[in-house]
């Protein structure tokens, strides 16, 4: 019999045996309807993980997370506020593109609590070979699944809580928020982002 998802998150010795395991998952049904699994992107050695809530569009054809529009935003606010991608680790809390059809289009679908519980091994086995000084949490999916299914962005945005993961967790919105802003407050809220990002160079 293969091993559980359990098993092979545990056992997970590097990166590498996370992305073959996530390819191979079937812990939940988000695999059906998606290109590929989506791991994390960065070095072993990275000493703050970001966490979004799962790949887009984009990064379902592509297979790396963040490289859509809301990568883009990230990319930008990364940048402004002094933090250098290639020095981090980049990684979702659910790891399948979770869509519904619209006409032609795959629209994004907030993952279900049980699709992020199922998603939750292999999180944790990123962050256990790791361990990182800092994460951060991008969105409301991130923030549950890493503080909890009661945990609320917008009270903790800009601080650093304790959690179980061995790390503070940095609270901040999901990129692709500020997209949905209308056009006038666009900036104010890109502003936004930077600043609470900016708050990492305290650790690092
Ligand atoms: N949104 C996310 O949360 N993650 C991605 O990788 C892309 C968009």
């Amino acid at each position: 019999m293969a091993d559980s998802k359990e098993k092979l998150a545990a056992d997970a010795k590097s990166l590498k045996d996370i992305a073959a395991g996530i390819a191979r998952c079937r812990g939940c049904r988000l695999w059906e309807r998606a290109t590929q699994a989506v791991g994390g992107e960065g070095s072993p050695k990275s000493r703050i993980v970001f966490v979004g809530e799962q790949p887009g569009d984009q990064e379902d054809i592509a297979g790396k997370p963040f490289v859509g529009p809301a990568g883009r935003v990230l990319d930008e606010a990364l940048e402004k506020a002094g933090v250098d991608r290639r020095e981090v680790y980049v990684t979702n809390a659910v790891k399948h593109f979770s869509w519904e059809p619209r006409g032609k289009r795959r629209m994004h679908k907030t993952p279900a609590q049980q699709e992020i519980a199922a998603c939750q091994d292999w999180l944790a086995a990123e962050l256990r070979l790791i361990r990182p000084d800092l994460i951060v949490a991008l969105g409301g999916t991130a923030v549950r699944a890493l503080l909890g299914p009661g945990a609320k962005v917008l009270i903790n945005r800009g601080k650093f809580l304790p959690s179980d993961w061995g790390a503070k967790v940095l609270v901040t919105v999901h990129p692709s928020s500020i997209l949905r802003v209308p056009p006038e407050d666009r900036k104010e809220a890109f502003e936004a982002f930077v600043r609470d990002l900016s708050h990492i160079k305290r650790v690092s």
